[in-house]
């Protein structure tokens, strides 16, 4: 065990704060989660939206278009996917674009990934001239943006802190030999005092705050402040405040203990819930524009996912239609994706009436 933790770069007998082993155990180079299996799947570890069905990629691809519309069809429009995963979603995008001409011409599509593997998997799966893998966003310089990633804010580690008698202390592991120790140490004041701007998580004496998640956030809001555009997040996720811990540890579609992490690191997923008040919040404060949070459910509906399944039937067998049916159950249902996940977009354009959210 210990030449396994090793090779994490895990050091034993420290504190390390809950981001930073996170961000070892899932994506070290060759050993992270992310860098050494594909999760995706019906045999992987979970199954994602545009893993699950096809129909959820051609709603997307319907919503950017209308929102190409919404932007007055400017003759460039760069799509940035963030954490496309195994290239499901872009790939029935660019088959989808294909279908409108005008807007297909226009369209410029970037994938920003983290991961060296899934990065290959993506390439393998969506060889196309009209794609471009990108470290960050420097190379694109002119036109709107819109930046849109499922499950890809909760796939960035959080910090967890508990607020004692008004004293923060940030959440930590302690490596013992075979075991995860839960401990504390005191907050750093820079952190203390970004959580306390938050009205979002005032009265908690628990906080998830996704430090990093809003780094990520910070290089895409400088380009949508530059170039004009947006960022749509799909997310699982809640709105009414949480005052505790979610984060979970998924292999095989299964929880796995957090106590009984270590014997797992790097074959499991981690993840947390996304708090769509913050993001909404946070947003607010850098001068986007957000209309509503809406359910998966809703914003699919709305999109016309129903209709479009209607369509397509026309040509399945009883099997086909039998299969597509599940699959939108999953994706619609209120006990499934349909409520737990959540959709939010952010923009700096003039109007307010994009599609999918009213
Ligand atoms: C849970 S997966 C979702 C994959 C895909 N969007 C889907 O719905 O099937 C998270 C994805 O985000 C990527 N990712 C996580 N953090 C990232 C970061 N900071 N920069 C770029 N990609 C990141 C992961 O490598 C992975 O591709």
């Amino acid at each position: 065990m210990k030449h396994k933790l090793k090779k994490f770069g895990f050091i034993l007998n420290r504190k390390i704060p809950v981001d930073k082993f996170l961000e070892k155990a899932l994506y070290e180079p060759k050993v992270g989660y992310y860098n050494n299996r594909i999760p995706f799947g019906k045999n992987g570890d979970f199954v994602t939206s545009p893993t699950i069905s096809n129909l959820f990629s051609e709603i997307l691809a319907v919503w950017i278009i209308s929102t190409w519309e919404k932007f007055e069809k400017p003759d460039t429009f760069n799509l940035v996917e963030l954490g496309p995963g195994d290239g499901s979603l872009t790939k029935i995008l660019i088959q989808t674009f294909r279908k409108f001409p005008e807007f297909n011409k226009s369209v410029k599509i970037f994938l920003y990934e983290k991961s060296n593997l899934l990065k290959k998997i993506q390439k393998k799966k969506i060889a196309s001239d009209q794609i471009n893998w990108i470290k960050n966003y420097n190379s694109i310089k002119k036109g709107p943006i819109v930046f849109f990633g499922n499950e890809f804010f909760d796939a960035i580690p959080i910090k967890q802190f508990a607020i004692k008698n008004k004293k923060f202390l940030e959440k930590c592991y302690f490596l013992k030999r075979n075991t995860l120790i839960e401990t504390y140490k005191r907050a750093s004041s820079i952190d203390i005092s970004k959580i306390k701007s938050f009205n979002t998580l005032k009265k908690q004496n628990f906080v998830e705050f996704p430090k990093l998640g809003f780094v990520e956030l910070n290089k895409i809001i400088k380009k949508i402040s530059a170039q004009s555009g947006g960022i749509l997040l799909i997310d699982y996720g809640y709105l009414k405040s949480f005052n505790g811990a979610t984060l979970q540890a998924v292999r095989k579609n299964k929880k796995i203990k957090m106590d009984n992490l270590l014997n797992h690191i790097g074959k499991v997923d981690i993840t947390y819930l996304v708090n769509f008040n913050l993001l909404k919040e946070f947003f607010e404060k850098k001068n986007l524009k957000v209309k509503n949070i809406v359910t998966q459910k809703f914003f699919l509906e709305t999109m016309g996912i129903i209709e479009r399944a209607k369509i397509i039937e026309k040509n399945m067998n009883k099997q086909q239609k039998k299969d597509m049916l599940l699959t939108l159950k999953r994706l619609l249902h209120e006990n499934s994706m349909g409520e737990l996940f959540k959709v939010i977009f952010a923009h700096n354009y003039k109007n307010n009436n994009f599609l999918g959210f009213e």
